[in-house]
Formats: C-alpha cells, sequence, structure tokens
C-alpha cells in the first residue's frame, strides 16, 4: 500500500517521539512492502514562532492532501502563563479538528500485564482494565459560542450539541463494542445538562439498532470515581469533548504512565494519529519523553487502513520493549533508555523479532545499529 502522510510533529518531546514513530512505520514499510511518504508541516508554537499563524494554510492543504496525519504535541510555557495571548498554540489542534472533520477521538486504555506494578491503583483493581474512549471531538463547549463581557467580568462557553453530532460517533462507538464485549458506557451529566439530556436520547434510539450490545448510563462525575475504582467494568465509553478530555487523562494512569497512550481521531474523510501526552516542554530535548505513545498511534494508523498484521507487529515490538524493560524514566527509574533508544529497540524487533535479545544487549550500550 502506497500511503502519503502528513507529519506534523509540532511542539516540546513532540518532534522527537514523532520521530519514533516514523522509525517504526518505516520499518512496517520495509517488512510489508509497502510504501510510506512523510510530508512534514508546521503548527503549534512553533508554527506561530515562525508565521504567527498556529496552524498555518499550507499545513492544513497538506493535511487535506495526504492520506493521514501523524501528529506529535503542541503547547509551550510561554503561553500557557498568559491567558492573554492573542494566538494560542491549542487553536491550531482545534482547528484542525474542525477543519478535517475529525469528530471521533478513540483512546484505548489498557492495563499491560507486564506494567501493572508501576501503575498507582493496586493490581487487583487494574488487572483485566481494557477500555476504548469514544470522545465527540468537534463539537459542545470546546466549539461553542465564547463571550467575554466589555468590563471584562464576566465571561461564557456555550456547550451544544446537535442530533447528528451525536449520532455519527454513537455509531462508532456500538460498531466499536461490537467487536470487544458488546457494552457501551454513555457517560454524561444528564441531571444537570440540557445537552446531556439530548446525548442520553439519542443514543438510547441508536442503541435499538445494536440489539447484540447492552448500553448504560453513568453520571461523568461517578464515572471519575469509577475509573480508579473499578476501572475493569468499562468496555467502550461513549462521551462529548470536554468529559472525554478528562476522562481520558485520568484513565491513562491505570497503565502506569500517560506516556503509553495513543489515539486516533477520526472523520467522514480524514484521519489523525497522536499520543494524547502533551509537549511536556521540562522534557524536551533530554531524550527522556516515552516514545512509546506515539509508536502505538502509529499503530492506529496502520489498523485504520485495515492493515492488521502490520498494526500488531507494531505492538508486539512494544509489548517486548515492555517485557524488556527497554523503557524510558518514567517506566524505569533504575536502567532508563533515551527515547531515541528505545524507539531504535521497536523497529529493530519490527524489523528483525528473532534477533531481539541480541539488539538488548547492545541497546544498553548504545550500538544498535539497524536503520
Ligand atoms: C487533548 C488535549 C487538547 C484538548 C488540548 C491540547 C487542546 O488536552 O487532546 O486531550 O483539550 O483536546
Ligand atoms: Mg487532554
Amino acid at each position: 500500500m502506497k500511503l502519503d502522510i502528513a507529519v506534523l510533529s509540532g511542539d516540546g518531546i513532540g518532534p522527537e517521539v514523532t520521530a519514533q514513530a516514523i522509525k517504526a512505520l518505516e520499518a512496517i514499510a520495509h517488512n510489508f512492502d509497502h510504501s510510506f511518504i512523510f510530508k512534514e508541516g508546521l503548527v503549534g508554537a512553533i508554527a506561530i514562532d515562525k508565521t504567527g499563524n498556529p496552524l498555518p494554510d499550507e499545513t492544513l492543504k497538506l493535511c487535506v492532501d495526504t492520506d493521514a496525519v501523524l501528529f506529535g504535541a503542541i503547547g509551550a510555557p510561554k503561553y500557557d502563563n498568559d491567558p492573554s495571548a492573542p494566538v494560542r498554540p491549542e487553536q491550531g489542534l482545534l482547528k484542525l479538528r474542525k477543519e478535517l472533520g475529525l469528530y471521533a477521538n478513540i483512546r484505548p486504555v489498557k492495563a499491560y500485564p507486564t506494567l501493572i506494578d508501576k501503575s498507582p491503583l493496586k493490581r487487583e483493581i487494574i488487572e483485566g482494565t481494557d477500555i476504548s474512549i469514544y470522545r465527540e471531538l468537534t463539537g459542545g463547549i470546546y466549539f461553542g459560542k465564547k463571550e467575554l463581557s466589555d468590563n471584562g467580568n464576566v465571561a461564557s462557553d456555550l456547550c451544544e450539541y446537535s442530533r447528528e453530532e451525536i449520532e455519527r460517533i454513537a455509531h462508532l462507538a456500538f460498531k466499536a463494542a461490537q467487536n470487544r464485549r458488546k457494552k457501551v458506557t454513555l457517560v454524561d451529566k444528564a441531571n444537570v445538562l440540557e445537552s446531556s439530556r439530548l446525548w442520553r436520547k439519542v443514543v438510547t434510539e441508536i442503541a435499538s439498532e445494536y440489539s447484540d450490545v447492552t448500553l448504560d448510563f453513568l453520571f461523568v462525575d461517578n464515572a471519575a470515581m469509577q475509573m480508579i475504582l473499578n476501572p475493569s467494568q468499562f468496555d467502550v465509553i461513549l462521551t462529548e469533548n470536554m468529559f472525554g478530555d478528562i476522562i481520558s487523562d485520568e484513565a491513562s494512569v491505570i497503565g502506569g504512565s500517560i506516556g503509553l497512550l495513543a489515539s486516533a481521531s477520526v472523520g467522514d474523510t480524514c484521519c489523525m494519529f497522536e499520543p494524547i501526552h502533551g509537549s511536556f516542554p521540562q522534557a524536551t530535548g533530554k531524550g527522556i519523553a516515552n516514545p512509546i505513545a506515539a509508536i502505538l498511534s502509529a499503530a492506529m494508523l496502520l489498523e485504520h487502513f485495515n492493515l492488521i498484521g502490520e498494526a500488531n507487529a507494531i505492538k508486539d515490538a512494544v509489548e517486548k520493549a515492555l517485557e524488556l524493560n527497554i523503557t524510558t524514566p518514567d517506566l524505569n527509574a533504575n536502567n532508563p533508555l533515551t527515547t531515541e533508544k528505545v524507539g531504535d529497540f521497536i523497529a529493530d524487533y519490527i524489523l528483525n523479532p528473532e534477533d531481539s535479545n541480541i539488539n538488548f544487549e547492545n541497546i544498553h550500550v548504545g550500538q544498535s545499529t539497524i536503520i
């Protein structure tokens, strides 16, 4: 298969982790005889610095013209600490999601058996956790009308949803559940919010088309509690934009590091793949960022194009790295490897799984050579 892939590595640790994802994809292309062409574009704070715009038109065009987008991270402290900044890096990401019509953000959360003792949560609580979060990504409070009164003392953000916006992601969530453990949990705040009551009504109607899937409901405050009390009860979680943002960061502690969580954002015509961690500015250039979320995002890209064997080859290599403790300091305080070395190991393992033990030795002395 030939795929043109836009690479928007963005800010902070974005470029270094994205480079590892590209290495993994190059190894896949080599082994499975595909052709992946990578085309870089500017986004985020670095794009503001260079062009004044967090999403230059050229970048948007690149994303529209390619088959998929591989995204790194955006954000920089100089903007976080300045609420009155006229342009913000995040606007680039939000505009990209909206313009590409990426209405469904899929965030898998898994407790890897080899990492169970690294999670701050107890083994018996997280064992067996395997969740797929379906977060609505182009509506709700993120995109509703924003107002600030003339005197600057009153502000509001509108949370608006239409039936159509709810239906299209709900169908994706139910279809996903049909191939999993056949349960969808709608997370909302229907005891308070009108928009949540519309979600319940529409999702309940759609559930009747998927009679093999069970639908249940949780208020978001309770869901936040259940996520750390009993996460293995969840299969597919379906939720609106802001609740999904919050719940997915919370869920990331289950796996032991936010540096493991990948995501796919899909719409009717475009798709984008990104680690859910942010730009982690303090770590930039130090080689301590975990590249696994970015690498697993590349696996989600392959899955999206139905390259299942290829995606599994990446996942197997990641599991091997975790098993052998070939990991960055977030997971390996005593004998950590750098971002690049973890990426080297994973790419090497994809190319040549039998040779992994030799590579393991080499990795530690910095002699990994393949690619
Ligand atoms: C995420 C991030 C973004 C969001 C930010 C960077 C705008 O937190 O992808 O979860 O809130 O959606
Ligand atoms: Mg977030």
